[in-house]
């Protein structure tokens, strides 16, 4: 963000304090900051006693000796899906709604109640163990937003099984290399799930992806969700519904360790290759819990919440499986897109189902914004009482417009701050305590230490930016990066001694709140999205014609960034795209690169723009100057060049931008 663009948000004056009402049912209170404050260790213990069945009580909250390999609750034991499904069963809300499933049909819905979710995962969990599926093994996951989503997850956190979760807009290569990094010895999937009023297929995705030589899996279990043909593969394939039927009925959940991995979930850094980001039974249920109980503030007997997240990305596990399930509550899962039949689908399932908690991204807000305020107005949102956001910073505009058109003027908005690394909630305001500032994130939660700090590592005074670190351990803390620990240290644990670093700016106002305004490293963040430049630019550079390629985030008013790409094509590819071009055809090759790069990673990589240079701007040691592209695809003028190897360069560039 420019420097004008921050000096706006700091002079952002509106506060939002919660009403009394609010305020009076609220679970959470200043005395959470204050207790946290005294005893962190303790209250962490508490919290955990309190959200988490465990089977053997822990002895010991945190071991960090080891630092930054962190344990948490040593010696506990516990079953994470016992605890989100069958002691609820236990206690009598048995016939509790626990997914009120919406598919993007209309008129298709299906409610599953807790007991009906329990006897599901443990048919689903022995049809696992049928299939040789044990404490360790791990599971890949890769289906749209059905229940068997949900099932699958806690099926396998059932066994002692660590899942990953393959968002379904990843392509087959995509899914290939995950597959291959986690060792996943079976594969759960769909025929296909609707996508914008069609059936789109999944199955083909999976049979591309195992066709390679060596692959470790050994099943592939199908759901039929849209019915559409598959090709099968005797002896490998097995449909979903009839490896449920042939299992057992009843299962025995065991106990494993807190420290036992619960799941795997790759997101993108700042390299090529995506990381295998892995959680930890114990602190994670913990802290996912917690958050949900404090933050989205759910009342399990009488909210119905809805997360609009995919179960592929870490906002799916944290807030739609592990938080709300492990207290219990009730809560909305739909399948498809916001405009799907049409654009106030959002909010006739708010009106149809009275969904009380709402948690979704800016980039969804600014859409809605974009769509204009008639469409929600058309619906009764009364039975709206708090709104949440993840996934980017929202800019004060949408959040006011959040407040104004979807919140009317009374709910509180939570603005959470947090990462696939973090596991859950760690920045945000609590909504019964915190007068929330339109655009900041507010503070660290209790029982989170935030600073931001300079180069040198040193907090920076009230009204300055600088780099946003984790100071203290946290339960939902990722546990690593899977089979490479050394990479864990070096991405978080190196830039600033004794901290996490996120890989975020952020800012400190007058009164302490920060303000968290994106990434400071060669990640993007496209409609809250996570796409890393380099992975980006290895696709591209992979097609036959590409030489080399450079990618950067441009500011988009509704995605938050859209990926710009530079490319300089190969020479024998030079003369045909010049021939196309002089055609009125050059779109022809950009639409060529979009799709292999929607091939290599997935649609949602796709560049939105894609454009053909002579040169890239490098500096003496032949590092690409991102920052300069930046200001050619945000259309401004172009910064200091001194640093540049040659730089003459850049005017090649804008003068061919303004000739294309
Ligand atoms: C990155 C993490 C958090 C779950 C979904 C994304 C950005 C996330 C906020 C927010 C400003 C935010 C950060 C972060 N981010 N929430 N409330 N305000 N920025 O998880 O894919 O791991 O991405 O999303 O840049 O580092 P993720």
């Amino acid at each position: 963000m420019s420097n004008e663009g921050l000096s706006n948000l700091l002079h952002e004056e509106r506060t939002f304090e919660p009403s009394e009402e609010f305020r009076a049912q609220a679970n959470a209170g200043q005395e959470l900051f204050d207790r946290a404050a005294e005893d962190r260790e303790g209250f962490w213990a508490e919290q955990a006693r309190r959200y988490v069945q465990w089977e053997t009580d822990f002895e010991q909250v945190l071991d960090w000796s080891e630092a930054p390999f962190a344990k948490w609750f040593l010696g506990g034991r516990l079953n994470a899906c016992v605890n989100a499904v069958d002691r609820h069963v236990e206690v009598g809300h048995g016939d509790r709604v626990a997914i009120h499933w919406v598919g993007e049909p209309e008129g298709e819905t299906r409610d599953i109640t807790y007991a009906e979710l329990h006897q599901m995962v443990q048919r689903a969990a022995n049809a696992l163990a049928d299939l040789g599926v044990g404490e360790g093994d791990t599971v890949a996951i890769y289906l749209p937003m059905i229940p068997e989503a949900a099932i699958a997850m806690l099926a396998c956190a059932r066994l002692g099984a660590p899942h990953s979760v393959v968002f379904g807009g990843f392509s087959a290569e995509a899914l290939h290399s995950r597959i291959d990094d986690a060792g996943a010895k079976v594969v759960i999937t769909a025929d296909g799930g609707y996508r914008r009023g069609k059936p789109s297929a999944l199955k083909p995705a999976v049979d591309a992806a195992l066709a390679h030589d060596e692959n470790p899996v050994q099943k592939v279990l199908v759901v039929q969700r849209t019915g559409q043909d598959v090709d099968w593969t005797n002896g490998r394939d097995l449909w979903w519904h009839e490896a449920l039927e042939a299992a057992a009925e009843t299962h025995e959940a065991q106990a494993f360790d807190a420290e036992h991995p619960l799941f795997i979930l790759y997101t993108s850094g700042t390299t090529g290759k995506p990381k295998g980001i892995f959680h930890a039974t114990g602190g994670y249920l913990v802290q996912t819990a917690y958050t949900s109980h404090v933050v989205h503030d759910l009342h399990p007997d009488s909210d119905v919440y809805w997360c609009t997240a995919d179960i592929g990305w870490v906002t799916g596990h944290s807030y739609i499986v592990y938080g709300p399930m492990t207290l219990g509550a009730t809560q909305v899962m739909y399948e498809g897109t916001p405009d799907t039949p049409h654009q106030g689908r959002f909010w006739e399932i708010v009106q149809d189902l009275k969904v009380t908690v709402l948690y979704t991204a800016p980039t969804a807000i600014r859409t809605f914004m974009k769509w204009g305020t008639d469409i929600p107005a058309k619906f009764d949102l009364s039975s709206l009482r708090l709104l949440g956001s993840v996934g980017e910073p929202i800019n004060p505009e949408a959040w006011m417009w959040y407040r104004e058109h979807i919140g009317a003027d009374r709910c509180p908005i939570v603005d959470t701050w947090w990462q696939t690394e973090t596991g859950a909630i760690m920045i945000s305001p609590l909504p019964g305590v915190t007068a929330a500032r339109p655009g900041s994130a507010m503070k660290a939660i209790p029982g989170i230490v935030a600073k931001v700090v300079d180069d040198m590592g040193q907090e920076v005074e009230k009204g300055s930016g600088g780099y946003l670190v984790i100071t203290e351990p946290w339960p939902s803390m990722l546990r690593g990066i899977w089979g490479d620990p050394k990479r864990y240290q070096e991405t978080y644990w190196s830039r600033f001694p004794d901290a996490y670093f996120a890989g975020d700016g952020a800012k400190l106002d007058e009164d302490g709140n920060i303000w968290v305004v994106g990434r400071v490293d060669d990640v993007m963040n496209v409609s809250g999205h996570r796409m890393s430049t380099s992975e980006i630019e290895s696709a591209l550079v992979s097609h036959p014609k590409v030489a080399e390629a450079a990618v950067v985030g441009a500011a988009d008013e509704t995605t938050g960034q859209a990926i710009c790409a530079f490319v300089i094509l190969r020479a024998d590819a030079v003369a045909e795209a010049d021939s196309q071009a002089a055609a009125g055809e050059g779109e022809k090759l950009v639409q060529e690169l979009r799709n292999h790069v929607a091939k290599e990673i997935g649609p949602i990589a796709k560049p939105r723009q894609i454009m053909v240079v002579p040169e890239l701007p490098k500096t003496r040691s032949g590092k690409i100057m991102r920052r300069l592209l930046k200001d050619v695809a945000e259309h401004r003028e172009v910064g200091d060049v001194t640093t540049l190897a040659d730089s003459s360069v850049m005017s090649l560039i804008s003068d061919g931008m303004q000739k294309g």
